[in-house]
């Protein structure tokens, strides 16, 4: 599908916000791309659709991921989770897209997992930093995104985990998990 023709069907689906985001993640996912080595295509692909499912009823959501059945843990967890593994679920019946490399990168955009693909690395990394985003410490993980995806990302994890802690809120545990793996691989 073309860029023009994709970023038009997302259009659709989104706020005029949300919309301005995901060109924000396209344009960061197709640099990260080009820089560490990833394929652009695929990365400008999952990145435009990467929120295809932000505003889709709660309940949705849910019964798309009930009847995957593939991604059901994060029910367990804030409905702000769900629109990652429902949007790679109707990016594909809806759109028509079946690169898995792009799907998982859309399933696994919001919770991380562990041994993340390059491709998901890129994706997540590029929804954090875009140039929309303007949260605390944002500016030291697009720093290390010039240089290194893994400590860009294992400082995104980071922030992620501290801000959810100091809300009170529950940490997904595959967010620790891939936190923790990454760490592992560098020592
Ligand atoms: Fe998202
Ligand atoms: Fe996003």
């Amino acid at each position: 599908m073309k860029r023009d023709e994709a970023l038009a069907c997302v259009k659709e689906q989104l706020t005029e916000q949300r919309y301005t985001h995901t060109v924000g993640v396209m344009e960061t996912a197709v640099k990260l791309a080009e820089r560490f080595g990833a394929d652009v295509k695929k990365a400008e692909t999952a990145a435009i659709f990467h929120d295809y499912a932000k505003f889709r009823p709660k309940e949705e959501m849910k019964q798309i991921i009930l009847d995957e059945n593939k991604s059901l843990e994060v029910l367990d967890f804030h409905h702000e989770l769900w629109h990652a593994p429902a949007g790679a679920s109707l990016v594909k019946t809806e759109v028509g897209i079946t690169d898995e490399d792009v799907l998982s990168a859309i399933r696994y955009h919001t919770s991380g997992r562990p041994g993340m693909t390059l491709l998901e690395k890129i994706i997540y990394v590029a929804d954090y930093i875009e140039p929309g985003r303007l949260f605390p410490g944002v500016d030291e993980v697009r720093a290390l995104a010039e240089e290194n995806l893994d400590l860009a990302l294992i400082q995104a994890l980071k922030n992620t985990i501290t801000f959810l802690l100091k809300k009170n809120q529950a940490v997904f545990p595959d967010t620790i998990a891939t936190y923790n793996a990454l760490l592992k691989e560098r020592q």
